[in-house]
């Protein structure tokens, strides 16, 4: 995964310095890896590259060796996840050459290094480092004997096997940064005097706007007032039709006062939910994405983590609503049912990044074979959102904490406003009631702010309850099953207390093994949950078990759970906003009750970009 960024500056242009701009972006870009940091500075007038790097998180980093006053006006920057090479000084990024007149930063995985540091090794080039990256330092070193720093650039990245986003620098031409893209996402940022790149928007939101996303096999090179891009066929690309503008703006990338981004996103949730009902209800894109879903034959849909979750919400929607079957297939299996697809089909892929590589790589699998693609995702000039044929846009801002909260809930919201279109156009809903179930699902962001309101003090008091304990279960039944898949995995993501997700009703069939006095065992119920919810909750309390209910104040007596956690009573269309901030925030105050970052869960990123 990786984080990286470059920044290129006329000196007279900021006042700020380089090496700050740079410290700045790895801190928003710290949720993709977060095991070592790095920068590499070009001293021009010294004609060296000065490079500050070690093990360790930003901010203890940063102080330690001083990043934002190194002197400089052309850097990159690196926070990583550990691939190949253990977290070390040593294996931290940038890496640099024998001389080290040149420094890379690297998001990918090179499968072919080995080769190619044998090759370098019997020409005599040393390496310090067990990093895949150390290669492409040395290889530009090697081949820019005879050429310029852009040709020897270009002829490595064309000897390079696997996934990578890359940036370089080198004194030889000290006001340039040199790029490529394969697989891992990069985006360029344009301002005046100043030009940018980097993995992902919000590092460069303090200076610009207009980015340009990469395409895969795209290279070229900046400097402070210009942008070369070409295409791996060698063609200059023509820079004005890719520029993109993005309304986000820099304070959404911050935490506005509260201790984490995970719990400001989580109180967000009211906001964000009515950005994205709005903005889908003022033009007619739903109607557009229905229209193609019509002419789909078999309906797929993919995605990791929580969108998968996301996408058994949308395939329940859809089924109940429009009669039609959707497959849904966790996106890194997409090998096992590939042959599935025809011309004719529709994948849909929910992606907040739009970068996850599994997602990615099955929605180009099922195109391949004909298939069309309509993605549902958080940031549109993403590869997810270039590659389908449509795309819908989430609406949620961006997402900082590792954890999905936010944009869990705004899939949700385009999932069910999807398909109550897709109902009226199968003729299964008529005018009249496709309107009130949309005005319906107007109220999403003011359920969750009441839910948020009911449940905050009762989740911080549950996480007193429940800090020591080693493992639990939620069980749901229907719409309850997909959020307690949700409600385990936030759990266990960032409180690292193991959590298991079960339909209610298969509980008997194992894991009610492990129940004894006190195991907590937590029920979402929705109102399809049915009567027999109640059963599963007595079999959890006959053998002592501490049971909670997530369930409006009306099915109190008839669960019989031992504690309640009150939801707002709602429309079920509108449970998923009234059941989930509750597991959210029990997630949130669990981990922080256990003395862990809920922002920065160990061993995980935020856009998983390697298989
Ligand atoms: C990672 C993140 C999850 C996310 C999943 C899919 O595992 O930690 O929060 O749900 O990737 O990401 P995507 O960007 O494709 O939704």
């Amino acid at each position: 995964m990786c984080g990286i960024i470059g920044v290129t500056c006329l000196p007279s242009s900021r006042n700020q310095k380089v090496a700050e701009i740079i410290t700045n972006g790895l801190r928003s870009l710290e949720y993709r890896g977060y095991d070592s940091v790095g920068i590499a500075m070009i001293d021009a007038s010294e004609r060296r590259i000065i490079i500050k790097k070690s093990d360790g998180m930003l901010e203890q980093v940063a102080k330690r060796y001083d990043f934002p006053n190194t002197p400089g006006f052309t850097g990159i920057g690196h926070t990583r996840w550990a691939t190949h090479g253990a977290p070390t000084q040593i294996n931290a990024h940038p890496q640099v050459d024998c001389k080290q007149e040149i420094a890379v930063v690297h998001n990918g995985i090179v499968k072919n290094f080995l080769e190619l540091k044998r090759e370098l090794e019997a020409k005599g080039h040393i390496f310090k480092s067990e990093t895949d990256t150390e290669v492409i330092a040395h290889m530009v070193e090697e081949l820019s004997k005879n050429s310029d720093t852009f040709t020897a650039f270009k002829k490595t990245v064309s000897m390079l096997e696997g996934s990578y986003a890359l940036a370089l620098v080198s004194v030889k031409e000290p006001d340039k940064i040199f790029f490529a893209r394969r697989e891992s996402p990069l985006i360029i940022g344009i301002s005046e005097g100043i030009n940018l790149i980097a993995s992902d928007i919000p590092a460069m939101l303090d200076h610009t706007n207009a980015f340009i996303p990469l395409s895969d096999g795209e290279i070229g090179w900046i400097s402070p007032s210009h942008v070369h891009l070409e295409s791996l066929s060698g063609e200059v690309v023509d820079l004005k039709k890719r520029i993109i503008y993005v309304d986000w703006k820099s304070d959404m990338v911050r935490k506005g006062g509260y201790p984490h981004f995970m719990i400001k996103e989580i109180h967000e949730q009211p906001q964000v939910l009515k950005n994205t009902y709005e903005g889908l209800m003022s033009d007619d894109i739903l109607d557009r994405a229905a229209d193609l879903l019509m002419r789909g034959e078999k309906l797929f849909v993919t995605a990791a983590g929580t969108s998968y979750h996301a996408s058994l919400l949308l395939k329940l929607f859809f089924e109940k609503l429009t009669g039609k079957i959707v497959y849904p297939f966790i996106a890194s299996e997409f090998r096992t049912v590939e042959h599935l697809a025809d011309r004719g089909d529709i994948i849909m892929v929910v992606s907040q990044s739009g970068e996850t590589i599994d997602t990615m790589k099955a929605m180009r699998a099922f195109r391949a074979r004909g298939a069309t693609a309509v993605a549902i995702t958080n940031v549109m000039g993403s590869t997810i959102g270039r590659e389908a044929d449509f795309t819908i846009p989430m609406r949620a801002g961006p997402e900082i904490g590792v954890a999905a909260t936010k944009t869990f809930l705004t899939q949700a919201l385009v999932a069910s406003l999807l398909s109550i279109k897709f109902s009226s156009k199968v003729g299964k809903m008529g005018k009249d009631e496709e309107r009130g179930a949309l005005a319906i699902l107007g109220e999403a962001g003011r359920i969750a702010g009441e839910s948020i309101a009911m449940t905050e003090g009762a989740a911080k008091g549950m996480a007193e309850r429940i800090h020591t304990t080693k493992s639990l279960y939620f069980l749901g039944r229907g719409l309850g099953v997909p959020l307690a898949y949700e409600a385990a995995l936030k759990l266990k993501e960032i409180s690292y207390i193991h959590a298991e997700a079960y339909p209610a009703g298969e509980s008997k069939h194992g894991p009610i093994a492990l129940v004894e006095r006190d195991f907590p065992v937590f029920f979402i119920v929705s109102s399809d949950s049915s009567d027999e919810i109640a059963s599963n909750v007595a079999e959890m309390n006959a053998r002592g078990a501490l049971t909670v209910a997530l369930a409006p104040e009306k099915f109190k007596e008839k669960l019989g759970a031992k504690v309640l956690f009150r939801v707002p009573e709602v429309d079920p269309m509108l449970e998923p906003y009234a059941l989930t901030p509750p597991f959210q925030l029990l997630a949130y105050y669990t981990a922080v009750r256990r003395g862990y970052n809920p922002d920065r869960p160990r061993n995980l990123a935020k856009t998983v970009t390697v298989e």
